[in-house]
């Protein structure tokens, strides 16, 4: 087997929407000053889902990936690999992936959980392509799904406001036809203060602090020349130019860094896939939402070369190019 292919996307999020101007009055309750116009202008974010109580990231993963195995006309005993990317799992173990696992009925694929924050589903896209190309899996299920909203400090509104939940998947198969033509994957351990949630839990009690923090506007440079080059570099591996991209997915944090990159890359806002507007940043979960709302609404079409790019915590990002 040559390559692994997209054989079909799914997504999920969970029933509330919670606009700005929802969240500037719940804030206002606390303390924390805020506004539609302050978090659209700097952000472009209008609005984000945001998952109950009750609800958590594997049932939001379940139905992502329901949703994107019925698209590839597959069952979950069809699986032999599930990797889920998370930085909010259930437990510190199992993975998130072994629930998913027992709540879709599958048994017997390996499944495990890959951590790159809001690089993780390209981390774990690669990943099940280099599987499938090393002839270790042929039919793969890989997820990208998070609650943010539970590590979120209420109090910090350079934040809060930013993220939201949800759940993106799809179906990998091995494949004669590409497929995955090109991925590239890098991290920068040094630049862990720049975006974190350190805390941990050790003996019955959270150590350090379990709330997400960020240098927002250290996070923004960084992300966008990594970005650019990541772009360039790995739609060269895959022999294309960029012109050849008829549609660009990157990570979606921020409408900002969308436009930044999409002009540096030179190309047109009209290639660009944007749902930060609708879904805030859902770290793991935004590239494969994004895919599948573009997939279904028709905008990507089979044949397509499509560019996904992560950037995220850890430092970490890559960039994967497939055609659909
Ligand atoms: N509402 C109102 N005012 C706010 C808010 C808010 N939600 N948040 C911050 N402010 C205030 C600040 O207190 C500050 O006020 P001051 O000047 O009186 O001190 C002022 O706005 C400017 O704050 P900055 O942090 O300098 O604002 P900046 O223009 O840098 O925008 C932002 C902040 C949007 C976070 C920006 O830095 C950014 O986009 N960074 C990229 C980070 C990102 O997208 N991260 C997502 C996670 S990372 C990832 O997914 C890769």
């Amino acid at each position: 087997v040559q390559y692994s292919r997209i054989i079909g996307t799914g997504s999920y999020l969970p029933d509330e929407i919670v606009t700005n101007n929802d969240l500037a009055q719940r804030l206002a309750k606390k303390g924390v000053e805020t506004s539609d116009e302050w978090i659209v202008s700097r952000t472009g974010i209008k609005q984000r889902h945001i998952a109950d109580d009750s609800t958590k990231t594997s049932d939001l993963a379940v139905k992502a990936a329901q949703n994107a195995l019925a698209s590839a006309g597959k069952t979950a005993a069809d699986l032999d690999l599930i990797i889920l990317a998370t930085s909010t799992p259930d437990f510190v173990f199992p993975s998130t992936a072994c629930m998913v696992q027992a709540k879709l009925g599958n048994r017997g694929a390996a499944a495990f959980d890959v951590q790159a924050v809001c690089s993780g589903f390209v981390y774990a896209l690669t990943t099940a392509d280099s599987f499938i190309k090393a002839g270790r899996a042929r039919c793969a299920l890989v997820i990208g799904a998070e609650v943010f909203s539970r590590i979120l400090d209420w109090q910090d509104r350079g934040t809060c406001v930013l993220f939201g939940d949800g759940a993106g998947a799809v179906v990998l198969q091995a494949s004669d036809e590409p497929g995955i033509q090109a991925a590239q994957l890098h991290a920068d351990g040094s630049l862990t203060n720049i975006l974190c949630v350190p805390g941990s839990v050790a003996h019955g009690q959270v150590t350090g602090d379990p709330f997400l923090r960020m240098d927002g506007q250290a996070v923004f440079k960084q992300a966008v020349s990594v970005l650019e080059q990541s772009a360039r570099d790995t739609v060269a591996e895959a022999g294309l130019e960029l012109s050849d991209i008829d549609w660009l997915i990157p990570h979606q944090a921020n409408l900002r860094i969308l436009t930044f990159l999409a002009k540096k890359l030179g190309g047109s806002m009209d290639k660009l896939v944007v749902t930060v507007d609708q879904h805030a940043n859902t770290s793991a979960a935004s590239v494969p939402l994004a895919l599948d709302q573009a997939c279904r609404d028709g905008r990507i079409k089979s044949g397509h070369e499509v560019l996904m790019q992560g950037v995220g915590g850890g430092f970490t990002w890559g960039s994967v190019v497939a055609r659909m």
